[in-house]
C-alpha cells in the first residue's frame, strides 16, 4: 500500500507523542472509530532533538490494533543516523519514514534504502533550512514534512512565517509529493494550512490535550470540508 491509497484528499494525523501514554491503546481505539487512519509516530533520539520520545517496541505493540482496521503509522524520525533504524521500524511496523534532511548527507540515497525496506518515505526539514534545498534533492519522495515548529516537543506554538514557508514549498513541489506540516496546528489554522497547500496535517496536543478526543479529531477534520 502507498501514499496515495491512504490519504482522503486530505488527513489529519494524530500525534502519538502527545497521547497519555497509561492508555495508548484505548485512545488509539477511540481515535480509529472517529475516523482516524493515519497515526503520527514520532521518533526523538536525544540527540538530533532534545528529548528521547519511544522507538520500534512501542509501535510492535500497537500495530495489531491499527492494521487490521486500515490504519497506517507515519513515523516521524527525529534522529540522526535515521537509516540505521529503517530495519527495526519496518519490522515493528511502520508503514512510512520521514527523516530529517539536516540529519543525512545523502537524501535520495536514504530515500532508497527506505524503499528497500518496503517502506514509503518522507523527507522533513527545520524552519531554518531553505525549502528550495530539500525539494531539489527530495524528488524520490513520497511526502515532504515543513516542520511549523522546531522538532522536539508537542505543544509548542505555530511559527511566523510557517504559512509562507507552506505555500512557497507547495509551489515549488510536483503535485506527485504530498505535503505535510507538523507542529503548533490546532483549531484556529489547521483551515490556512491547508489552504496553503498541506494534504498531511499532524495534530498532537490539540487532539490528545482535549476531554474528548474524537471531538477534538472530527472539528479539526470538519474545519477542512
Ligand atoms: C514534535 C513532533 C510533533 C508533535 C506535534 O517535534 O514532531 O509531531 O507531536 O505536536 P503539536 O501538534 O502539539 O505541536
Ligand atoms: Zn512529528
Amino acid at each position: 500500500m502507498a501514499w496515495s491509497e491512504w490519504i482522503r484528499t486530505v488527513e489529519i494525523e494524530p500525534s502519538l507523542y502527545a497521547a497519555d501514554f497509561a492508555r495508548l491503546g484505548d485512545q488509539i481505539d477511540v481515535l480509529l472509530r472517529a475516523g482516524a487512519r493515519v497515526f503520527h509516530f514520532d521518533v526523538g533520539d536525544g540527540h538530533f532533538v532534545e528529548p528521547i520520545t519511544f522507538g520500534p517496541i512501542v509501535l510492535e505493540s500497537i500495530a495489531p490494533r491499527v492494521h487490521p482496521l486500515g490504519g497506517v503509522f507515519d513515523c516521524h524520525l527525529m534522529v540522526d543516523n535515521p537509516t540505521r533504524h529503517f530495519h527495526q521500524i519496518a519490522q515493528a511496523g511502520g508503514d512510512s519514514v520521514t527523516f530529517h534532511y539536516e540529519a543525512v548527507d545523502d537524501v535520495p540515497a536514504t530515500i532508497a534504502v527506505a524503499r528497500e525496506h518496503g517502506l514509503q518515505v518522507g523527507v522533513a526539514f527545520n524552519p531554518e533550512t531553505e525549502p528550495e534545498d530539500v525539494v531539489k534533492v527530495a524528488g524520490d519522495a513520497d511526502l515532504v514534512l515543513c516542520m511549523s515548529i522546531k522538532p522536539g516537543y508537542s505543544g509548542q506554538k505555530f511559527m511566523d512565517g510557517a504559512l509562507d514557508r507552506i505555500a512557497r514549498t507547495r509551489e515549488l513541489l510536483p503535485d506527485t509529493i504530498q505535503l505535510q506540516v507538523d507542529g503548533g496546528i490546532d483549531i484556529d489554522n489547521v483551515r490556512s494550512v491547508y489552504d496553503a497547500g498541506a494534504t498531511l496535517i499532524v495534530a498532537g496536543s490539540a487532539i490528545f490535550h482535549r476531554e474528548d478526543l474524537p471531538r477534538s479529531y472530527r472539528r479539526l477534520v470538519q474545519a477542512l470540508a
